[in-house]
């Protein structure tokens, strides 16, 4: 079976990165996939703010962007999916070409610009899936590029999304939308904390559900931006923050010809800054929030360094574009193994050790 996934993602590796995503999506549209790796080794078992899942490993948002797959990224061994980004209204994106592999530092640079569907058709796909799943669906949320007033749109995605999905992912963070990231700021996350804690009250008093609500960060924030950023997170009732998105630095180890493309940089070479940003969040937070760390995973070595660091689970998205799905049940093993090598006999136990 990985002899299967190993050649189907070499083939998809020759075509330009963006066909070969939509061949993906494509192809696991179809249901056909030989397996069901949904059942993960049970010491992987963990929660998530009150959320089971079978493992910490999750899908990151932007690979399936209209969500048409997360039953199939479940199938695929992903712990929990996050879809999204999606934008109240349909957009286009950037002018193609707008991802690029970087091969020779395995690492991803994309505009894409937030190109998604549009809220309703995110909803309706939602709402289609059995109540039943395997793991938590999450959907990320963000503003359209022309908004005159994004907040409004965070607000109007927050509303939508909260009967149909099992968690939200407020996106501050993406370096493709101009201004997006001055979000992040003291009073711009708190003029937009404000707003959507009006909504999930509404919608909490209206439904009786309270789903966890996740703020994603960028990278690229100093240690002063970190305690800012957590104190308003916590003031304003949010129950976590994914660290990180992409980056916008280029480190000088970057040997790939396409180092030099504008947008939002991932993969392995985000590995390192982005579990140092995570220890410094874990260590401002002090355990009052939640964190899901997110950025050069490739490995069960990676995800249980970034679960040392103070992540309750993790995300990846870029070493699929090198290795396919079938990464995602090494990662998961390998991962079991490195617990069981430390003495740990859960997740949870390792979860800020290091
Ligand atoms: C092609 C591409 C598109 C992405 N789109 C989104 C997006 O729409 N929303 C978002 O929050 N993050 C998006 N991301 C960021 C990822 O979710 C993730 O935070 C980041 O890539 C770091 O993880 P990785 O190194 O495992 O890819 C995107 C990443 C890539 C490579």
């Amino acid at each position: 079976m990985s002899d299967f996934h190993g050649l189907a993602a070499r083939l998809i590796r020759m075509l330009e990165p963006e066909t070969a995503h939509q061949a993906t999506i494509a192809a696991l549209k179809t249901g056909l996939g030989p397996w069901d790796l949904s059942k993960a080794d049970p010491i992987l078992s963990t929660t998530l703010c009150g959320m089971p899942l079978m493992s910490p490993v999750g899908l990151a948002a932007g690979f399936d962007k209209n969500a048409e797959v997360p039953l199939a990224m479940l199938r695929a061994g992903f712990g929990f999916v996050e879809c999204g980004t999606v934008t109240p209204l349909p957009q286009a994106g950037n002018p193609r070409p707008r991802l690029f592999r970087l091969d020779a530092d395995r690492a991803v640079i994309n505009r894409m610009g937030f190109n998604n569907e549009g809220l309703e058709a995110f909803a309706a796909r939602l709402q289609a899936l059995p109540a039943k799943r395997s793991g938590p669906v999450g959907a990320n949320i963000g503003a359209n590029k022309d908004a005159s007033d994004r907040l409004a749109d965070y607000a109007v995605g927050l509303k939508r999304v909260f009967d149909l999905c099992d968690y939200v992912t407020v996106n501050i963070s993406s370096p493709n939308t101009p201004g997006l990231r001055a979000l992040q700021s003291k009073d711009a996350l708190a003029e937009l904390a404000g707003r959507l804690s009006e909504v999930r009250e509404e919608r909490r008093a209206a439904t009786g559900r309270n789903p966890p609500l996740f703020v994603k960060v960028a990278p690229d924030l100093d240690d002063d931006e970190i305690i800012v950023l957590t104190e308003t997170a916590l003031s304003f009732g949010i129950d976590g923050l994914i660290v990180s998105n992409t980056t916008l630095a280029r480190p000088d180890t970057l040997s790939s010809d396409q180092r030099g493309e504008a947008g939002g940089l991932s993969g392995a070479p985000l590995m390192t800054p982005s579990t140092r940003v995570l220890g410094a969040f874990h260590a401002a937070a002090q355990g009052r929030l939640t964190l899901i760390g997110a950025g050069g995973i490739a490995s069960g070595a990676d995800a249980y360094a970034k679960i040392r660091a103070g992540a309750s689970a993790v995300q990846l998205y870029s070493a699929m574009v090198y290795e396919g799905p079938g990464l995602v049940p090494r990662v998961a093993r390998e991962l079991a193994e490195r617990l069981r090598a430390d003495g740990f006999t859960s997740v949870a136990q390792a979860v800020g050790a290091g």
